[in-house]
């Protein structure tokens, strides 16, 4: 037997499955105790240097398995509350497993009989939880960044005053879209992507609470057309990524009916709290969105980059691309279970398989439960800070994002940047938890997302003694 063949006999794929399976089970058996570091830290050239010489040796499978464990951030840490990734449910890596196996990826029904069908029965879930009614529709794609970013397309296809789609961006006219300046940075990206520039976004003033500041949308919408902008779009964050607030998405709503603009709603973070009965007042509006998005991958603990796109008007979804491709399709009809004529990717992988098998195991509470568990938290974990003396809030947490900074009398804000920045950078060092930072108001704080289900109260008084007695080791 060729090297070739013998790499996919059945045998070895079976007995290195089983150990594999083993090992991660006995990781998140370990990885639950919270007595492992939350990550092997080391600098990146030494890293080179290990896996370089490690590809070369000859290790069992089981022995590479935990190496890369070993080596690996552990999202399912309770110590882990760094960047918005949720750790994967069991289910989902399993589900990860058998797409990979299939890879009936594409996004033509002809080559994947199992996509479509499932991702119509999970992106209408999707819809029916945002809210629309029977005309929504919509598909997944490859994460928040370019789920955002074929939503403006369609956006400024629908509005953006003639067919760019074929003749480009109209000449003499600068198109623009307004969203929050807390936005992610993905948006700006796209705008830039689109070959709209710099001009391209207007920046809505936020308010104390980081949200969009409503007062001020006519003013900003106002001055953008004096300077002869055509706003075709507006953007509301649900919720924004640094500190997590909620713009008011009903105002939005009201604001792009008004001035007839495309309303997005970005809710790759936030937007599952349509999921929570008890946080879902927090995305009151979402439903007068044309297009929303939220991903799979944070709040809903997919292992999968997997983000729902969702239309108001689902034959909107049609409008984004035009594309004649015979090797492909044989019309160009809206054909819904055909998902290349409306999503950026053509081959795609077939992730909606994880998605479908939460719904199909445990219904909406898991992911009800999950976001309120961790929303929950982040209001207790605010209340603790706000108890000690020690440490400033930049925020009432409306989600599981926290900001907060240690003070100490007599500093100046450059020394209390440094002292925070430096906190940040010994609690990575250490890796006995991660957490990250973030610039508000040129003041840098301590960031933190709630992410696992497994975090406590007890780990949250730890971290608070960890930054004590590391503030206190640096003698500042
Ligand atoms: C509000 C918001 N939008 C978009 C993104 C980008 O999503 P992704 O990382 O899936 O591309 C993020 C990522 O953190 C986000 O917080």
């Amino acid at each position: 037997m060729s090297k070739l063949q013998n790499a996919f006999n059945p045998v070895d794929f079976r007995k290195n499955g089983h150990q594999l399976i083993d090992t991660i089970a006995d990781y998140l058996e370990e990885v639950n105790q919270a007595e492992m570091p939350v990550m092997d830290r080391r600098p990146p050239d030494e890293a080179l240097e290990d896996w370089n010489q490690y590809i070369s040796h000859n290790n069992t499978s089981t022995d590479f398995y935990k190496k890369i464990i070993k080596h690996s951030m552990h999202l399912h840490h309770p110590k882990y509350m760094g960047h918005q990734v949720a750790p994967p449910l069991p289910d989902t890596m399993l589900s990860g497993l058998l797409v990979s196996a299939l890879k009936n990826g594409s996004g033509l029904y002809e080559m994947s009989p199992l996509s479509a069908p499932m991702e119509k029965i999970v992106t209408d879930f999707f819809s029916k939880h945002i809210g629309y009614g029977n005309e929504a529709s919509g598909f997944l794609t490859s994460g928040g960044t370019l789920a955002n970013l074929t939503a403006l397309l369609t956006a400024r296809q629908v509005k953006g005053f003639g067919d760019i789609w074929n003749e480009g961006n109209p000449e003499g006219k600068q198109l623009a879209i307004m969203v929050s300046e807390e936005a992610h940075y993905c948006v700006d990206r796209a705008v830039r992507i689109m070959g709209l520039g710099d001009a391209g976004i207007v920046k809505i003033p936020t308010n104390g609470k980081f949200q969009a500041d409503i007062s001020q949308l006519e003013e900003t919408y106002n001055n953008a057309i004096t300077e002869g902008k055509i706003i075709f779009a507006i953007v509301g964050n649900a919720c924004s990524t640094s500190v997590g607030a909620y713009d008011d998405l009903e105002a939005f709503g009201a604001f792009a009916q008004k001035h007839n603009l495309w309303f997005h709603a970005d809710g790759a973070h936030g937007g599952a709290a349509i999921f929570s009965k008890k946080y879902k007042s927090l995305v009151k509006g979402i439903e007068l969105a044309d297009s929303v998005i939220i991903d799979g991958h944070k709040m809903m603990m997919t292992a999968g980059l997997i983000t729902a796109l969702i239309y108001k008007n689902g034959k909107d979804s049609y409008r984004t691309f035009h594309q004649k491709a015979d090797y492909l399709w044989e019309n160009s009809d809206e054909e819904w279970f055909n998902l290349t004529k409306r999503t950026f990717e053509c081959t795609k992988f077939n992730s909606v398989l994880e998605v479908y098998s939460l719904i199909k195991n445990y219904g909406v509470d898991i992911f009800d439960e999950y976001v309120t568990y961790t929303y929950d938290l982040a209001r207790v974990f605010s209340k603790m800070l706000q108890a000690n003396s020690n440490f400033e809030i930049a925020h009432k947490p409306e989600s599981n994002i926290l900001c907060f900074r240690i003070l100490k009398n007599g500093k100046t804000p450059t020394e209390l940047n440094e002292l925070n920045a430096k906190i940040r950078k010994q609690i990575l060092h250490d890796g006995k938890f991660y957490i990250v930072q973030t610039m508000l108001n040129d003041a840098i704080y301590l960031r933190v997302t709630l992410m696992n289900s497994f975090s406590t109260i007890e780990i949250l008084e730890e971290l608070i003694e960890e930054i004590l007695t590391i503030s206190k080791q640096l003698n500042f």
